[in-house]
């Protein structure tokens, strides 16, 4: 039997499995969206590219405990082990040999698909709880009141999708006016330094946008429904990135073609599930599922141009390549807001985003812009005096 080629992301999870196992680690990484290793086949995966194994196999199989040992032995040490283990009785003879063969997490057989989507996703960073002090920290920050109770919405809705469960739109809404109303008292800037430092990676990056959103719905003087719609969406847009490995989310540099196409699923993914577990007004669905399209069509998951575009979902992606640019990762640091309007006007000039809301986002943070994109272009198509003399 020969395993088809798989387009595989580097920092690849694969699930490892035996004849007597095939058909339920099949399912298992059917489910999970992850490619099989069966032993003793012919499989077309790059070790090399593997950074974490699920071991499912009967490990009461002489030869098939003997080909995983092999198999594990051309992996680097660093490569994450996790290994399905038995409910009940077995429990513990079945732990003792995981660690035997070098496990490094165990998974319950029952649970076993709840358990991995959660490790696997950046649920787990999002879920865990924040220590106290941290917390008491965080709460005497300014604004760092509404950026808990935004973090907390955020959180609750990434293990809401990972464990298929109905969200009460209602504390998203409340987040959301928490934070319009601390945005509206102390500023966006302040507002977003209290997040960068003290949350990190998709987490810090959700409640950016949620920031950024507010401040332009503060100082562009968007009635109250529109300022809600605009938060909400902010805080719900990325929720779909609980689908998506999280040495995927967090690696530094270029990503694969495989890895771009992973991460390309989030915003269907998000749109899916809060359409049907929730009840959320469609310009903010519509929002959440086309906030990566862009305006010449360029974008994803619908490739959609111009007016196909709404307004809300126009501003949502300004926010959010806003956002990107003046957060900090563990491979790259806050670049200021004057960096991210330059991005957004390139951005504009390329046909990419909406002129409009950059130019309201800009002034919304103090940056005054010309009145149209072709003034914009005139102005900068004009020698400066310097440059003429
Ligand atoms: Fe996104
Ligand atoms: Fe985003």
């Amino acid at each position: 039997m020969v395993i088809p080629r798989v387009e595989q992301p580097r920092y690849l999870t694969i699930v490892v499995c035996d004849e007597d196992t095939a058909p339920e680690a099949d399912s298992l990484a059917g489910q999970l969206e992850l490619p099989l290793w069966l032993l003793g086949c012919q499989n077309h995966i790059v070790l090399d590219d593997v950074a974490q194994v699920i071991v499912g196999i009967n490990m009461r199989n002489a030869a098939s405990v003997d080909a995983l040992k092999l198999l594990l032995s051309k992996l680097p040490p660093k490569v994450l082990r996790r290994f399905i283990v038995d409910n009940g009785t077995a429990t513990y003879v079945t732990r003792v040999q995981a660690n035997a063969l070098g496990a490094t997490h165990h998974v319950t057989r029952h649970r076993a698909v709840a358990e991995l989507r959660r490790d696997l996703s950046s649920t787990a960073e999002l879920a865990a709880p924040i220590p106290p002090a941290k917390r008491a920290l965080i709460a005497a920050a300014p604004g760092g009141r509404s950026a808990l109770s935004a973090g907390k919405a955020i959180a609750g809705l990434f293990e809401g999708l990972v464990g298929d469960r109905v969200i009460d739109a209602d504390i998203v809404d409340l987040a959301s006016s928490e934070v319009l109303a601390d945005v509206t008292a102390i500023g966006g800037e302040r507002w977003l330094d209290t997040v960068r430092q003290h949350h990190e990676s998709t987490f810090q990056h959700c409640l950016l946008v949620a920031g950024v959103a507010a401040t332009y719905a503060a100082k562009n003087g968007l009635n109250h429904y529109a300022a809600h719609a605009l938060v909400n969406a902010a805080l719900l847009h990325d929720v779909g990135k609980a689908v998506v490995p999280k040495q995927i989310l967090d690696k530094p540099g270029k990503l694969t073609d495989g890895e771009l196409s992973v991460i390309k699923r989030h915003p269907r993914a998000g749109y899916d599930y809060l359409k049907s577990h929730a009840e959320l007004p469609e310009a903010v669905l519509d929002a959440v599922l086309h906030h990566h399209e862009a305006l010449d069509g360029s974008g994803y998951p619908d490739g959609l141009k111009g007016d196909q575009i709404p307004p809300l979902t126009r501003i949502l992606t300004v926010c959010d390549v806003f956002a990107a640019i003046v957060e900090k990762r563990s491979y790259k640091s806050a670049q200021p807001t004057t960096s991210a309007i330059m991005t957004l006007v390139d951005m504009a000039l390329r046909s990419r985003v909406d002129y409009e809301a950059v130019r309201r986002l800009a002034s919304a943070f103090s940056i005054p812009l010309p009145q149209t994109l072709e003034e914009l272009a005139a102005s900068l198509a004009q020698p400066t005096r310097a440059q003429a003399s």
